[in-house]
């Protein structure tokens, strides 16, 4: 028994999450896993709390997935998609960013000039669509009209091994210009349909139950791998894969320092689960634009939510 989707790729899968307390089936769950799924690498079920940031307050991160080790290769498909951001949708309400809320108040003040073009923030066609528990995707089965396999390290296949096209053109160059940096990074997960999401999510609750699934997997219809604009990554090695511990391997480090130049920002960062509604995902990468994901890194934003002055989403509604 696995959670996942129908093609049998590596997925965010439950695995002992423990939000700020011990997962009571966690070690019964690592077996459940091995036996059902033939995965490996289950000491990684328990966080390290050695390896999380000192000083930082916030809740106590858990693994928050885990997937199968799966043999890197390259990909021969090229996506041959376009570098600029989809255009958005003249329909929709766009948006400047704002100023960070309190909980980034060590945060630079908003620069003078708000980075442009403007995009909605909720067509999902925009990259600058926020998904979260209180902005689910509309349509709920939204599917990105142009999916393709990234030229990239590919930990994963099928459905997964797809991103829109602008993110996906985005991904090779980041990748390409890791591998020139000597630090190799893996696409462990990308697309998920609605339906792919409703069998992880669903997972996640049969394993944990639903509080703690909430803290870890998107429900189906809010989750930003359904836009394509997401993807996880991995380091090849499958050490660490989807687990706290992640944010010290050399692909997250180096992540977390030049993904803004490829237009990407972490997620999920760590102790802004009151604002992301998940826990630390040092694997989880959003596709935002060059322009506005280094302005959110020279003014030090954290989150989407605050960067485009909206309202926080621990819980849903
Ligand atoms: N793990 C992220 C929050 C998702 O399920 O989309
Ligand atoms: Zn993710």
């Amino acid at each position: 028994m696995c959670y996942d989707g129908a093609d049998g790729t590596p997925e965010e899968q439950p695995a002992g999450r423990s939000g700020g307390r011990e997962a009571p089936s966690r070690r019964a769950f690592g077996r459940f896993l091995v036996a059902g799924g033939g995965l490996a690498a289950l000491s990684a079920c328990t966080p390290d709390q050695a390896a999380v940031p000192s000083g930082t307050p916030g809740p106590t991160p858990g693994p928050d997935t885990f997937t199968r080790p799966a043999a890197a290769s390259a990909s021969s498909s090229a996506a041959g998609t376009p570098s600029t951001p989809a255009p958005a949708n003249p329909s929709s309400a766009v948006a400047t960013p704002a100023a960070p809320s309190a909980a980034a108040a060590s945060a630079s003040p908003p620069s003078a000039a708000a980075p442009g073009p403007k995009h909605s923030l909720s067509d999902p066609t925009s990259p600058w669509v926020v998904v979260n528990k209180h902005r689910p995707l509309s349509p709920a089965t939204f599917v990105p009209p142009d999916l393709v396999r990234p030229a990239v390290r590919l930990a994963t296949s099928g459905e997964a091994s797809l991103l829109n096209s602008t993110t996906a053109a985005a991904a090779e160059r980041m990748f390409a210009a890791a591998a020139a940096a000597g630090v190799i990074i893996t696409l462990a997960s990308g697309y998920r349909s609605f339906a792919t999401q409703k069998v992880t999510y669903s997972g996640w609750v049969r394993a944990q139950g639903q509080a703690a699934a909430d803290t870890a997997s998107a429900r189906p219809g809010f989750s930003e791998h359904q836009t394509g604009w997401a993807f996880d990554i991995g380091d090849g090695s499958g050490a660490d894969a989807f687990q706290p511990n992640f944010r010290s391997r050399p692909a997250a480090v180096w992540a977390a320092a030049q993904a803004h130049r490829f237009g990407f920002v972490v997620r999920y960062p760590w102790t802004f689960q009151e604002i992301t509604g998940y826990f630390y995902e040092p694997w989880h990468l959003r596709y935002i634009g060059i322009e506005a994901a280094t302005d959110m890194k020279s003014r030090s934003i954290a989150t989407l939510e605050q960067y485009f002055g909206l309202e926080a989403a621990p819980g849903y509604r």
